[in-house]
């Protein structure tokens, strides 16, 4: 392990680098024991440039072992993001009848005498558990001359169908083609241009299937898209998802096709994807995103390595009142790194009274549980100093969750940084649930059990360790607290 744990900002549960530029997650899968972490990574430089897949696997999704850079630039281009499978029964041909690896990827080039990108989609294969990659000689495997982004390729095998599916966007919509070899692929169809935000090019897209409320007769199939940065936009990069049904070919929708539905009501979960093969373990969904956002990524405060991983979340779906809902919930796993646990009785908060609590929140998680009574805004404040504070509060009034991290320490880099955001939430009997994660540069805010979640990147001060309780013009009771410090996974 080569991270230098105590530079400024490292965050110390999160994955992270081990030095230079890092974006997308890609490559997901679970193999022979391991978790596979596949990322977007500049390997020579802090910002974004050529890029290369790098590569991490854990046995637990929390710690991580770095592994030599997986994919790197070739004739064909720079590696963009992509997806891995197990080719269980060998329908490549590339493992001898056994099983292995595949990963399905956009090569970025130029095309011939010209200065227009060109995105075409290519195989790599690994018959030692993802340490060494060989291209497959016969690449590109899926171009389409007349679209110009056309990328980031998400592979899985349809079982009902019989043949695997590739989902990849493709400028304001995603494509679906399928194939019984991964080498030769037919288009099927595609899905979107009318539907759901256009408030940027579609990336990064995913499908999946998951019951709901866990009740295995009723399926739905999520897609996930992301949305890039559009500068007539001031949230930048965001995540929506749709509900639906896949039949192997084509998707259809749920809801009418202006509902938006995003997954994360913060600035920084951007390009987030699921893991495949998961399944075959334990039966979970588990989507791990890159916390940053192309307004500013590239201007973040951090020295000699950039960006972070969301915590991994296993996905379910819900019934509300609104219609089937995706919830997000940490992975289990994170229980490992719990140490020192307080807890508090409940207790009333008065307005002008701020109570502070006697831990350090510098890397925490807080179980908060409040009573809402008559309170009109209340909240907790995170990593405090007399200077710096980050806000989660909820607006009672209007119902509406909120982070502000105006002045929540270095924020001057970018002038789309410092702000307040956040998402309408109703309370369920007057009680508001949140469970947040702090690591010395973010915030994970899981509200009422995963229904809303924000995650934000902040740059306190080392130094800004505080915990506030805070409550406006009106009382409010704090039902129950937990405060719970966690280690370090270096
Ligand atoms: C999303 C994205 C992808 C692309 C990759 C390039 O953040 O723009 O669409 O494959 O990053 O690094």
């Amino acid at each position: 392990n080569k991270i230098n744990v105590n530079e400024k900002f490292r965050p110390q549960y999160h994955f992270t680098p081990e030095s230079n530029w890092m974006n997308d997650p890609n490559g997901m899968v679970y193999y022979a024991g391991e978790y596979h972490l596949f990322f977007q990574h500049h390997p020579y430089g802090t910002t974004w440039g050529p890029m290369h897949w790098g590569h991490a696997v854990s046995k637990d999704l929390i710690h991580w072992e770095h592994l030599p850079i997986a994919l790197a630039p070739d004739e064909h281009g720079d590696i963009f993001s992509g997806s891995v499978v197990v080719d269980w029964n060998d329908s490549t041909g590339f493992f001898q009848g056994a099983s292995g690896l595949v990963a399905i990827f956009t090569h970025a080039d130029q095309y011939p005498d010209s200065d227009l990108p060109r995105q075409r989609q290519s195989l790599a294969y690994s018959t030692d558990q993802g340490r060494t990659w060989i291209k497959y000689e016969g690449n590109p495997v899926l171009a389409e001359e007349s679209i110009i982004d056309f990328r980031d390729p998400k592979v899985f095998w349809h079982e009902e169908t019989n043949q695997w599916i590739m989902i990849l966007a493709a400028g304001d919509h995603v494509r679906f083609y399928t194939s019984h070899n991964l080498k030769s692929w037919e288009f099927a169809s595609e899905f979107g241009a009318q539907s759901g935000s256009h408030a940027g090019v579609w990336e990064c897209p995913d499908i999946f299937k998951i019951s709901v409320d866990e009740n295995e007769d009723t399926e739905k199939w999520v897609m996930i898209v992301s949305i890039g940065n559009d500068s007539a936009y001031v949230e930048g990069s965001r995540t929506q998802y749709f509900i639906g049904d896949f039949d192997g070919f084509s998707f259809t929708n749920d809801n009418p096709d202006d509902t938006v539905l995003w997954l994360d009501h913060g600035r920084d979960n951007y390009a987030g994807v699921t893991w495949s093969d998961i399944s075959n373990e334990d039966g979970r969904r588990i989507f791990i995103g890159w916390m940053s956002n192309w307004k500013y990524a590239n201007e973040t405060p951090t020295i000699g390595w950039r960006s972070a991983m969301t915590l991994p979340r296993e996905l379910t779906l819900k019934e509300t009142s609104e219609g089937v809902r995706l919830i997000q919930t940490p992975v289990t796993e994170l229980e490992k790194i719990r140490r020192e646990k307080r807890s508090w009785d409940q207790f009333i908060i008065e307005p002008g009274k701020n109570v502070s609590i006697d831990v350090s929140g510098e890397q925490s998680e807080i179980i908060a549980e409040f009573e809402l009574q008559s309170a009109t805004e209340f909240g907790i404040k995170i990593r405090k100093s007399e200077s710096e504070e980050t806000i989660i509060g909820y607006d009672a009034v209007n119902e509406f969750l909120f982070v502000n991290r105006n002045n929540s320490g270095v924020t001057e880099f970018n002038e789309y940084f410092p702000c307040m955001h956040g998402s309408s939430l109703k309370t369920e009997n007057n009680l508001l649930k949140l469970h947040i994660f702090v690591d010395s540069s973010s915030v994970e805010i899981f509200a009422n059990n995963g229904q809303v979640v924000i995650t934000d990147l902040i740059f306190p001060d080392p130094k800004s360790t505080g915990i506030e309780l805070y409550t406006t013009n009106k009382k409010v009771k704090l039902a129950s607290l937990v405060i719970v410090q966690l280690a370090s996974i270096f």
